[in-house]
């Protein structure tokens, strides 16, 4: 017979987000009994298999400890509503693609269906709490629709955003810098926003939870991230300056961070951020702005993702030049194609428009990558008749013109460079867009070595 649990838990929506999160509070709160659901029924037999749908350090050890104990994922949407006493909402809220505020909105078709299906299924009160990132007053449609019908179902409506990073997820959510609750301040708000933080401290010191009204807790979302990607962006715009005048961008960066008021972490200069979620959340910050009238503070997010998009084709420029203007034929290994390390997310990764762009210039492409080489296949389909995928990173290397490193795996600071480089066309090459190998090094070996903010190291006259 099954335990009596303290709470029930649900979450909709199996992704990157609510699987380890839901994940840790069943690692962490054995007394509750979560459960995930998705409307996919692959992603969730890959949740109940030994192959979890997302590559995650740490993730699959969290899953073992609690899934069959008091962590479940199904399909059954309907009766985990049902069950249920808290609700997390954690799908997707990709930009529209369509109609008004196309390419830069949030989609908000999915979470309006779940929204309509928590009404249509729910029996007794339920806290809905907004897992997923969304638009600010998205809490105020969500409240509209459940009180839509005649039913005297009370629901109180949260809003509790996701910070974890992938790659870093299961530290993140085990240690996070903060988590933020937000509720209306009623009554009934204020009771349901004591429940949702008493989950978090079960393991969560009571200080890093912060409470807030609910317009400041949706909106804060957007902006650690627009504030996140504009340091980057920052950084890359000053990183071709960098070029231009013979400054190296990381003693740069290195010099500037060291001002506490300015701080060290997320300044690293690269080929642009990826991710699926940066541009999506500035877009969307912009969109916003738009709608209440405010063009100036609009145009102003907007240009980060406008010098992401630079920095993007900088690269391919940098390589085309320096390759001697013209790639046609050239085999070029691509190191990396996840949009970062430690994932096989490839969502809005930069290596696919360089990717794209190499492939315009007709050059022929081996991606390598240790965890992203299918996402990697399914981005580049219809481009890539004249791609090949290599998981090893020296077979991958042989007889290329040229290496673009694109994800800081780790591996690739270590690799035998000389036998790379014995096996390679010459003269050989090597883009850094992360700036993590030795650059030193590697032309002391003999490659023309081309970073990201740094003067180019040649053997040309
Ligand atoms: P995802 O695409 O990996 O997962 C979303 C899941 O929701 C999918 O499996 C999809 O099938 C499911 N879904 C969609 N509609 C559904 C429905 N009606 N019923 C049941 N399931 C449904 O997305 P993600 O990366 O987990 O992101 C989810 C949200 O979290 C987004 O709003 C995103 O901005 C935000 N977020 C993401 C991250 C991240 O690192 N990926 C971090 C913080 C916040
Ligand atoms: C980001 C935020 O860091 C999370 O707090 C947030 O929850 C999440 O978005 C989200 O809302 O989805 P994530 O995109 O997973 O997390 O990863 P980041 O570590 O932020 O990296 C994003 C991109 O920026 C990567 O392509 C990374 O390589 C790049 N980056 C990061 C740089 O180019 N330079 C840096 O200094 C840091």
């Amino acid at each position: 017979m099954e335990p009596n649990f303290e709470k029930k838990i649900l979450c909709i929506g199996a992704g990157y987000v609510g699987g380890p999160t839901m994940a840790m509070i069943a690692a962490k709160c054995p007394q509750y009994r979560v459960t995930v659901v998705d409307i996919n029924a692959e992603r969730i037999a890959q949740w109940n298999s030994d192959a979890l749908p997302i590559y995650e350090p740490g993730l699959d050890a969290v899953v073992a400890a609690a899934r069959g104990r008091n962590l479940f994922f199904s399909t059954d949407i309907e009766d985990g509503i049902r069950q249920a006493d808290i609700i997390f909402v954690s799908v997707n809220t990709p930009t529209k693609t369509y109609g008004l505020g196309a390419g830069m909105a949030a989609d908000l078709q999915y979470w309006e269906k779940t929204a309509r299906t928590i009404l249509a299924c729910a029996e007794s009160p339920k806290i809905i709490v907004e897992k997923s990132t969304l638009p600010v007053k998205t809490a105020l449609a969500m409240e509209r629709i459940l009180k839509s019908n005649d039913s005297h179902v009370h629901f109180e409506v949260l809003s509790n955003p996701e910070f974890l990073a992938e790659g870093t997820a299961i530290r993140d959510l085990e240690n996070p810098d903060r988590v933020l609750v937000g509720s209306r301040l009623t009554e009934s708000g204020l009771q349901a926003r004591d429940q949702l933080v008493e989950i978090y401290r079960n393991w969560v010191p009571t200080e890093s939870i912060i409470t807030s009204d609910i317009w400041s807790s949706e909106l804060s979302k957007l902006v650690s991230n627009a504030f996140l990607a504009q340091r980057i962006s920052s950084i890359n715009a000053i990183s071709a300056l960098c070029e231009k005048t013979d400054a190296d961008v990381t003693r740069v960066a290195g010099a500037v961070g060291r001002d506490k008021r300015i701080g060290s972490r997320f300044l690293n200069a690269s080929v642009g951020f990826g991710g699926s979620c940066f541009k999506k959340d500035i877009l969307n910050l912009v969109y916003i702005c738009r709608f209440y009238g405010l063009d100036d503070v609009a145009e102003y997010w907007e240009k980060v993702v406008h010098i992401n998009d630079y920095q993007k084709e900088r690269f391919v420029r940098l390589m085309l030049t320096a390759m001697f203007n013209t790639l046609a034929g050239k085999k070029i290994c691509i190191l990396g194609f996840a949009f970062k390390a430690d994932t096989g997310d490839t969502r809005e990764s930069p290596a696919i428009h360089v990717c794209k762009r190499l492939l315009e210039e007709k050059a022929e492409l081996v991606v390598s990558d240790p965890k992203a080489l299918d996402n990697a296949r399914r981005d580049l389909g219809a481009a890539g008749k004249r791609v090949s995928y290599v998981k090893d990173p020296y077979e991958a290397a042989e007889g290329a013109h040229a290496l673009a490193v694109m994800t800081e795996w780790a591996l690739y600071r270590e690799l035998d460079f000389r036998r790379i480089y014995r096996c390679m066309a010459k003269p050989a090459f090597v883009f850094d867009g992360r700036n993590i190998v030795d650059h030193r090094k590697l032309h002391d070996i003999g490659f023309n070595v081309y970073a990201i903010g740094k003067p180019p190291l040649t053997h040309f006259d």
